[in-house]
């Protein structure tokens, strides 16, 4: 009988302080999160050197609570996990340097992984990976198309070129007044309205699989100042709407030309936008007709940041022979591709 695999993985890439334990890749053991968004509220975004700070304060404390409700000690652990990048270079080396630290002090083999590898992988907890897939990632920093032919190889087909679908959200939010992270709120707000704004869908040249979304920010800027200057208010609830009707169209629309082109078994949804309640949807009834394709969607505590999702990466990387030196650093600039010759 092969032998569990346990490994412990650390993410401290933006704003979340997290570790988790997870048994064969696919069983969560721990999973802690301490969230900083509190504290960066009332700067209406991530302040990089509040979040290092957090970080340090908070890394003991969430590695003990993730040991002490795993029950395991860390001899038990076959490999510790840690997000090498992207993200905030500050925040990033509060992760890395715990887990050089703890694979230094009980002599356990060190994995880093790509954080977007990780999102994908948040699949893997809920449902077994089959290939060739495709993932649409939707975060805060990242919005991209990833052809998956195997385990840890990841083919970028399409990618934003300007603002992530995360950050336009963020934006957005921010000039209806509502706070940091805007996505939430405006999930919320667009299902009490309706799509009766005329807002621009970034397709980009026949046949791209990349996207755009800093035209559709600005055309919802315009629309709120130049209803301002007329002296008119436009209902929060309509422009929220709008919007997402936008963001969802086209991710939608370029999710199932790709697994029409592509030879998938499977579509996965990944990202902190993957807990927008109006794509879901629309993924869903996308995907219901075409019934070659399997679409899975993460439960929503696993959309967001979490290490849980590293951990799920990390042992796959593991086990196909990744291991990291412990003069590793942090990588805000790493490409998901590293893994694809391993
Ligand atoms: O993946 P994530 O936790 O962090 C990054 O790796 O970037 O994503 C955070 C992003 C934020 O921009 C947040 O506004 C967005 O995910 N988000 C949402 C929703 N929940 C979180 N966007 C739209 N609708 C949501 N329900
Ligand atoms: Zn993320």
């Amino acid at each position: 009988m092969k032998k569990d695999l346990l490994v412990m993985a650390i993410e401290t890439s933006c704003d979340e302080t997290a570790v988790a334990i997870v048994r064969n890749g696919r069983e969560i053991v721990s999973n802690i999160v301490a969230s900083q968004i509190e504290s960066h509220k009332r700067f209406g975004g991530v302040v990089p050197e509040i979040a290092s700070r957090h970080h340090v304060e908070q890394i003991t404390i969430v590695l003990g609570e993730a040991i002490n409700a795993a029950g395991i000690s860390y001899g038990d652990l076959d490999a510790i996990v840690v997000t090498e990048g992207p993200g905030l270079v500050g925040a990033l080396l509060i992760g890395v340097n715990a887990a050089k630290a703890i694979a230094f002090a009980h002599g356990i083999p060190l994995v880093s992984v790509h954080h977007i590898a990780g999102h994908i992988y948040a699949n893997r907890l809920v449902k077994e990976m089959e290939f060739p897939l495709l993932a649409l990632v939707v975060s805060g920093g990242h919005t991209e198309l990833v052809y998956m032919k195997e385990h840890g190889h990841f083919e970028v087909i399409g990618e934003t070129r300007d603002d992530a679908a995360g950050e336009a959200y963020d934006k957005v939010a921010r000039v209806l007044n509502m706070p940091y992270p805007g996505g939430p709120h405006i999930d919320r707000l667009a299902h009490e309205g309706s799509d009766t704004l005329e807002l621009p869908r970034a397709w980009l040249e026949e046949g791209s699989y990349d996207f755009s979304f800093s035209g559709l920010k600005s055309a919802v800027i315009n629309t709120v100042h130049n209803a301002e200057q007329r002296g008119e208010v436009i209902a929060p609830e309509n422009l929220a709407a709008s919007f997402q009707a936008s963001v969802v169209e086209v991710l939608v629309a370029k999710a199932v030309r790709a697994a029409k082109e592509y030879p998938v078994k499977q579509v996965l949804l990944a990202g902190g936008v993957a807990a927008n309640k109006g794509l879901r949807a629309a993924l869903t009834t996308a995907f219901a007709e075409m019934e070659e394709v399997e679409l899975v969607i993460p439960p929503l505590n696993l959309c967001t940041d979490n290490a849980a999702m590293i951990a799920a990466a990390g042992s796959v990387l593991f086990e196909k022979g990744h291991r990291t030196g412990l003069d590793l650093n942090a990588n805000p600039g790493l490409e998901i591709s590293v893994y694809n010759d391993l």
